[in-house]
């Protein structure tokens, strides 16, 4: 158990999924209070506050921000972790699941940077955007989720390079392929190609991406603008 984050809060969106859960973890075992945004209620909440917001939500996502500064006095670490997919060839791909994984993806995050930017900047602090490898590759059947994710990146530069002066810290982190109830949907044939084309011929485990998480939140002091690459090395 460190203490590299005694005194801070942390927010965490999607706290309740399978690498949300591996984050909260790595951010309590630095002596962090940290506070779920989640979309469904997290039967096993003990350890963290969780608040139920929808990140599309504007006005929730302002109220429930202004409640966090409220109860816990500041905000120094956002982690963009909720998102979805909704996968399918263009063709068959419908207006409302392009709609649906922009914003909850991109515009999401953004409005959780737009609710605590102010507090970020006071205290210096940290910001982690989930993007994915597919933001940086693209992938069939993935039009808006890989658009999603590349956006991701875009914003995670803008923002560094908007608040760096400011001593905030902006990364993103890529993943490859994680279990978690996300790849959990994905088919077996489709599993077992991936596979062949990691390098350390298995999927990462949440565990690994919330650790990068937490190093990029404390030691990774000289590290903003970048997107990280977790993926078991898929196709180096
Ligand atoms: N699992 C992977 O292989 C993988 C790979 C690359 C990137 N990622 C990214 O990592 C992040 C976490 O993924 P995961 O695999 O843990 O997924 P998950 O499905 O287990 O968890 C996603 C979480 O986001 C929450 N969420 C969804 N919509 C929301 C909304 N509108 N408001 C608030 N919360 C909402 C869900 O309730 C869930 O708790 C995602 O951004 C995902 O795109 C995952």
């Amino acid at each position: 158990m460190g203490d590299n984050l005694n005194g801070k809060v942390a927010i965490v969106t999607g706290a309740s999924g399978g690498i949300g859960k591996c984050i909260v973890k790595e951010l309590l075992s630095e002596g962090c209070t940290v506070v779920g945004f989640n979309y469904v209620q997290d039967s096993d909440v003990n350890e963290y506050t969780e608040y139920i917001v929808d990140i599309t939500n504007r006005e929730q996502v302002q109220d429930a921000i202004k409640h966090v500064i409220d109860k816990f006095g500041r905000i120094d670490v956002l982690i963009n972790n909720a998102g979805i997919t909704k996968d399918n060839l263009v063709y068959r791909m419908s207006y409302e699941d392009w709609d649906s994984v922009i914003t909850t993806n991109l515009t999401g995050a953004f409005n959780m940077v737009k609710a605590c930017i102010r507090e970020l900047v006071k205290n210096e602090g940290v910001i982690i955007n989930l993007s994915s490898i597919v933001g940086l590759e693209g992938n069939v059947g993935q039009a808006n989720y890989s658009a999603s994710k590349a956006g991701l990146v875009g914003l995670t530069k803008s923002l560094a390079k908007e608040f760096g002066r400011k001593n905030v810290r902006v990364n993103a982190i890529a993943p490859g392929f994680v279990e978690t109830p996300m790849t959990e949907k994905l088919p077996d044939a489709m599993k077992k190609a991936t596979i062949e084309r990691i390098a350390l011929r298995r999927f990462g485990r949440p565990e690994e991406v919330a650790k990068l998480v937490k190093y990029l939140v404390t030691d990774g002091t000289y590290i903003t603008g970048q997107v990280i690459i977790i993926d078991g090395g898929i196709e180096i």
